[in-house]
């Protein structure tokens, strides 16, 4: 082969046509393409630009390209990128400080806890399940979760996941998980009572299935009875976690005490890492060599992180969330066809009638907005924290239009 001239070939080719057919199609085929993101907007090449409503799935929280986190990442990319795990390095375990930090701020009877790091929200829920079964011993292998709920893609974590349709084509999945309706909370004691159960894994509202809040009495029953059978309580807080909800964590207005929690997305402002915390007594049961990552926690992913809590905290981002999501959802409450707004913060689910979701999610890009549609009745939205008032009523305004459009 002329290496020279493949060069050549790539420098030149155009991205979107001639060299997509080479993405596995597992996603579809992809709508548009963006070249560059500016807080609330993404920028087509042509320049044209749309209000990201989404945020990559409730990843960048701070908007696009936050100027301290870019400084962050050129900055530690030009010093150090990448050590193995048998270094430590300076960011890692201020953000691991942090999130401790974070955590006890808003649970009640904290004890300390440890961070693992990792790669994206499916890993740190495998170190989860693979801590909760460590801590746990041999005997206890089973796990409960919650029908709708969505946990990631890797195998452990797409056992976790209660939606049949992702993972019916991949069964046999890891063995001892159970799932139950939301509010069940017989079911989950006739499980307990097995002595089999290492935890109970939640979303205190599941986001990928909808926007679907929790009840927080059935909330706070699980925590009882868990802790009664000394069954660990995971929350998975990849999607809600890190103010988006108002909170720093959702689990909060549930006022309970998590064993473990897992996050994600928000963390690195679209530089991807993964976190485990774990309060001290469970995080102890991994010694070295039970479980790890090349790249988790590496200098440039936590010098995102660090850089990300940071701003984070500066412009206090869960008030942010609170006043810009009730705005919001005022907003989105007076649009005709929209029958029902749920969820927190910005976080928002809204159950459109008389149309198609996908459909209004097509006509809203269109006209330059972008939401994202689950199943046929609903539309998830989960703007940047940093969101204005103006950009709140363009939002609104698209999303009224795509709505009588679509009708
Ligand atoms: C609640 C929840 N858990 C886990 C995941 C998996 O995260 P990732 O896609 O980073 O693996 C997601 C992703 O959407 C999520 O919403």
């Amino acid at each position: 082969m002329d290496y020279k001239r493949l060069l050549e070939e790539v420098k030149g080719v155009e991205a979107m046509s001639g060299t997509i057919d080479y993405l596995m199609a597992n996603y579809g085929l992809p709508r548009d393409a963006f070249v560059q993101g500016e807080g609330s907007y993404l920028f087509r090449e042509d320049g044209s630009r749309v209000l990201d409503f989404l945020s990559g799935i409730a990843v960048t929280s701070l908007g696009h390209s936050y100027p301290s986190v870019v400084n962050a990442i050129a900055t530690q990319a030009q010093k150090l990128m990448h050590t193995s795990n048998f270094f430590a390095n300076e960011n890692g375990p201020k953000v691991a400080f942090l999130l401790d930090q974070l955590i006890s701020s808003v649970t009640p009877t904290h004890e300390r806890g440890k961070v693992f790091f990792s790669n994206s929200g499916a890993e740190a829920m495998e170190a989860a399940i693979k801590l909760a079964r460590r801590r746990q011993g041999f005997g206890r292998y089973q796990f409960i979760t919650i029908n709708g709920a969505f946990h990631g893609r890797t195998f452990g974590a797409l056992s976790a996941t209660a939606q049949p349709g992702k993972k019916e084509a991949f069964e046999p999945v890891v063995p001892g998980f159970n799932h139950v309706d939301a509010g069940d909370i017989e079911a989950v004691s006739r499980l307990l009572s097995t002595g089999e159960v290492a935890a109970v894994i939640i979303e205190s509202i599941q986001g990928e299935s909808g926007v679907r809040p929790l009840d927080s009495g059935f909330v706070r029953s699980l925590r009882e009875v868990t802790k009664d059978s000394e069954t660990l309580l995971i929350l998975d807080e990849v999607q809600t976690g890190l103010g988006r909800c108002g909170s720093w964590f959702d689990f909060s207005f549930h006022d309970i005490a998590p064993d473990i929690v897992v996050m994600a997305k928000a963390l690195g402002s679209g530089f991807p890492i993964g976190a485990t915390w774990a309060r001290r007594s469970v995080a102890d049961a991994f010694i070295a060599g039970d479980h790890g990552t090349t790249y988790g926690g590496n200098p440039l992913a936590t010098a995102s992180a660090l850089a990300t809590l940071i701003a984070m905290i500066e412009i206090d981002a869960p008030t942010k969330a609170r006043e810009m999501g009730s705005e919001l959802t005022k907003g989105l409450e007076r649009i005709d066809g929209v029958e029902t707004v749920r969820g927190r913060g910005l976080l928002i689910g809204v159950e459109v009638s008389g149309v198609e979701a996908p459909i209004v999610a097509r006509l809203a890009l269109e006209g330059g907005l972008i939401v994202n549609p689950i199943g046929g009745s609903t539309i998830r939205l989960a703007p940047p924290l940093t969101v204005s008032l103006e950009e709140i009523e363009e939002a609104t305004r698209i999303l009224s239009d795509a709505i009588k459009l679509a009708s």
